[in-house]
C-alpha cells in the first residue's frame, strides 16, 4: 500500500511517499480502507520529535481518519465488513490501510461524508468534553475562545452556541474572524501574531472585559497558550473556569497562581484522549450526543483545504504555518 512516511524527524517537506507492506491483522484488530485523514496539531509536533508520544520510526503521521472496514478479527463481534467508521489511531492514518484495536473505531451515520467524518471526532470530542464535563458551562454564560478559527476552536464556538452560551471568538486575522462569525460567534476580537508585550497584554485583557460588560468571561477556552494565556486568565470572571486545552503558540505559560485566588476561578486541565481511555462509557455517551447534534445540523465542520495523500505534507504545513481554518484533509481514496 501507499503511505506518507516520517522516516527521519524534520519539517513536513521531509515526509516521503512510498510503498510499504500492508498492515498485519490479528484476532483483536479491525482492518480499515482509509478514505480521508485529517491533520491535528500533534501531527505537526510528532514529525519533528516534539510530541510527548513518540512512535517508532518510520511511521505515517495522521491521528484520525475515516474509511470502510474490510476485515474484522475473530474476537470482534459488533463490527462488520462494509461499516463506515472513524479511526482514532494517534498516528498511521496517512496511508491506504490501517489495522487498529476495537477501541479506536467509531461508527458514523450515513449522512456524514468521509471528509467530514475525518474532521469530526477529535475536535468536537475535545470541545464538547471541555465545555460540558470540565467547565460545566451553563446557558447564558459567556465563553471566550482563543485560536477560535482553528480545529478545536471552531468546534468550541459551535458547541458553546448549541449549549446556549454567548461566544466571543479571538483569532489573528479578519478572515479567520469572519469564519468564526459564520459558525456562530456573537462577538470577535482580533489579536496580533507577534510577541505580545506587557502593555499589549493589558490592552488585550481590557478588551475581553469590555466585551463582557466589565465582568470577564465565565469560561475561557485556551488551545494556544504563549503570551495569550495570562491576559485571558486576567479577564476571567469571578468563579469562572479557564480551560487548558493546548499550546499551539509553542510556549507553555507560567501562571501567577494568585490570579486564581483573586478571581475564585478554576484552572481546569482538559485531556480528551485520556478521558476517552479512562471513561469509555462516558465517552460513548458524548459521541452519541455529538452525532445527534450533527444530524440536527448544529455542528458544521469547516474544511479549509484538501490535499491528495502524495501531497499530504502540505496539510501539515497549513497547521504549522497558521494557515488552516477549521480542518485540513488528506484525501486518500477519492
Ligand atoms: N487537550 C486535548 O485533549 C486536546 C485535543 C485536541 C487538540 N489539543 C491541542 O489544541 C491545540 C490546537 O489544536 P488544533 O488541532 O485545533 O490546531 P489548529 O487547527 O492549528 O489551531 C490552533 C490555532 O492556534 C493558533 N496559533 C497561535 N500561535 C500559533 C502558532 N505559532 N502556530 C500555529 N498556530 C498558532 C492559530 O490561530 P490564530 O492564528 O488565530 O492565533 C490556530 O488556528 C493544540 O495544541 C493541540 O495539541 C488538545
Amino acid at each position: 500500500m501507499k503511505a506518507l512516511l516520517c522516516e527521519k524527524y524534520g519539517p513536513p517537506k521531509s515526509l516521503t511517499y512510498r510503498d510499504i507492506e500492508d498492515p498485519r491483522m490479528d484476532d483483536n484488530l479491525v482492518l480499515v480502507d482509509i478514505y480521508s485523514a485529517s491533520v491535528n496539531f500533534p501531527d505537526v509536533l510528532m514529525i519533528e520529535d516534539k510530541y510527548q508520544f513518540k512512535p517508532q520510526l518510520p511511521f505515517a503521521p495522521g491521528g484520525e481518519a475515516s474509511g470502510v472496514i474490510t476485515e474484522t478479527g475473530k474476537n470482534i463481534s459488533d463490527l462488520k465488513k462494509g461499516d463506515r467508521v472513524i479511526v482514532s489511531s494517534g498516528f498511521g492514518a496517512f496511508a491506504e490501510k490501517i489495522a487498529v484495536d476495537r477501541g479506536a473505531i467509531t461508527t458514523i451515520p450515513d449522512t456524514m461524508s468521509h471528509d467530514i467524518a475525518a474532521a469530526f471526532l477529535m475536535t468536537y470530542g475535545t470541545s464538547h468534553y471541555a465545555l460540558k464535563d470540565r467547565a460545566k458551562i451553563q446557558a447564558g454564560e459567556t465563553l471566550f475562545v482563543l485560536g477560535a478559527a482553528g480545529g478545536v476552536g471552531l468546534a468550541a464556538i459551535e458547541i458553546g452556541k448549541a449549549m446556549g452560551a454567548e461566544v466571543i471568538a479571538a483569532a489573528s486575522s479578519e478572515e479567520k474572524l469572519s469564519i468564526c462569525k459564520d459558525h456562530g460567534a456573537d462577538k470577535t476580537l482580533l489579536y496580533s501574531t507577534g510577541k505580545m508585550e506587557r502593555d499589549e497584554q493589558k490592552k488585550f485583557s481590557d478588551r475581553i472585559k469590555e466585551l463582557t460588560d466589565g465582568k470577564g468571561a465565565d469560561v475561557v477556552y485556551d488551545p494556544v497558550g504563549g503570551d495569550y494565556a495570562e491576559p485571558s486568565l486576567r479577564a476571567t470572571a469571578w468563579e469562572g473556569r479557564y480551560l487548558v486545552i493546548g499550546f499551539a503558540a509553542g510556549d507553555i505559560p507560567k501562571i501567577p497562581l494568585n490570579l486564581s485566588l483573586l478571581k475564585g476561578c478554576q484552572i481546569v486541565g482538559v485531556f480528551w484522549g485520556a478521558f476517552r481511555g479512562r471513561s469509555p462509557e462516558a465517552h460513548n455517551k458524548n459521541v452519541k450526543e455529538l452525532m445527534e447534534m450533527f444530524e440536527k445540523g448544529l455542528l458544521r465542520p469547516h474544511i479549509s483545504s484538501t490535499y491528495p495523500l502524495k501531497e499530504g505534507y502540505k496539510a501539515i504545513e497549513d497547521l504549522a504555518h497558521r494557515k488552516a481554518k477549521g480542518k485540513v484533509i488528506v484525501q486518500v481514496k477519492v
